[in-house]
């Protein structure tokens, strides 16, 4: 899967999931080791090209980001085609966000031709002081729908590197 350009390969992630979760915020510490506490809600579609070495080799992974608010997005179609991972984002601190991720990953399911590797990903877990998403219930939830699943913090960067390699392994 993927584009091979020689050596190389390039494939095409999203990130999903409600606004304010952290998606642009997972991206720009992924990417530039950047943390932002007051980012706007994002507005269209950013996408951000990075390299990552799995298992001793170059792979280019596409970051794709867009907005968790309905009236902010992009062409939906046009964002999942040709997406080979995703990351579904929920914010453990909000359990509406939780009960969102259903209605994500049927949209993901809709719109890409291919099965894609797919991680679900609760984030802030700096906050688990006022955490309202137990972790066993999306232990269990993503068990049940064959995804990988990890908490995060873009802000303290726990498991940032990690959920995105993990994605980009699996599909590699
Ligand atoms: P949309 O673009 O509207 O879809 O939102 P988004 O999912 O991209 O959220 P964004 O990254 O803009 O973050 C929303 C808010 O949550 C911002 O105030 C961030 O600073 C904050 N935030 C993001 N990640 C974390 C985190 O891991 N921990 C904490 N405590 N705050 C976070
Ligand atoms: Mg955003």
């Amino acid at each position: 899967m993927g584009d091979v350009r020689g050596e190389h390969y390039l494939f095409k992630v999203v990130l999903i999931g409600d606004s304010a979760v952290g998606k642009s915020n997972l991206l720009s510490r992924f990417a530039r080791n950047e943390f932002n506490a007051n980012s706007k809600a994002t507005i269209g579609v950013e996408f951000q090209t990075q390299s990552l070495n799995i298992d001793g080799r170059e792979v280019q992974v596409q970051l794709w980001d867009t907005a968790g608010q309905e009236r902010f997005r992009a062409v939906t179609s046009a964002y999942y085609r040709g997406a080979v991972g995703a990351l579904v984002v929920y914010d453990i601190t909000r359990r509406i966000t939780f009960d969102n991720v259903a209605r994500w990953i049927d949209e993901l399911r809709m719109h890409s031709d291919t099965i894609l590797v797919t991680m679900l990903v609760g984030n802030k877990c700096d906050l688990s002081n006022v955490r309202e998403v137990p972790v066993d219930d999306c232990k269990a939830y993503a068990e049940a729908e064959g995804l990988l699943f990890l908490e995060t913090s873009a802000l303290d960067a726990t498991n940032v590197h990690t959920a995105f390699h993990s994605v980009v392994k699996e599909i590699y």
